[in-house]
């Protein structure tokens, strides 16, 4: 059974593919697709995956620092969201959008993945897997992309 960390792993190289789509077409409709699969992805691990990991005290400082990064995220994504696609401060801002996930997702998978690893049972991590199934599921029907 998938646990947890296969179904991050596996939206992470799908949100890096759509992002470097978005580079190269510059279009706003393909930044809307990188926002519709970052936006849940977020929340979800927000909800359902680090609240687990803020329970056990060593790891409160991984998880702030990952909270962080959440929040320049959704920043970036706001700001592109605001802005015109094609002009050379969209090109700039979605550099930056590459570089910021590509640290955060290169964070999860090399610190915090291992860590929780070591605090989760295989069990905890398959069943995390299936509720942050379902939250996505109900979180794209309530946020419908444009
Ligand atoms: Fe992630
Ligand atoms: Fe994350």
């Amino acid at each position: 059974m998938e646990t947890i960390y296969d179904i991050l792993k596996a939206e992470h190289r799908q949100v890096s593919d759509l992002i470097q789509q978005a580079m190269r077409d510059g279009s706003k409709e393909t930044f809307y697709k990188v926002k519709a699969k970052t936006d849940p992805h977020l929340q979800g691990e927000e909800k359902l995956f680090y609240p687990l990991l803020k329970e056990k005290e060593d790891l409160g400082e991984l998880v702030n620092h990952a909270y962080e990064e959440h929040n320049e995220i959704k920043s970036i994504s706001s700001e592109l969201e605001n802005m015109d696609p094609g002009s050379s401060d969209w090109t700039s801002k979605i550099k930056e959008l590459d570089q910021t996930v590509s640290h955060h997702v290169d964070e999860e998978e090399n610190k915090v993945f291992p860590a929780a690893q070591k605090v989760l049972s295989e069990d905890k991590a398959q069943q995390i897997a299936q509720q942050y199934l379902d939250f996505e599921k109900s979180f794209k029907q309530q946020h419908p992309m444009p």
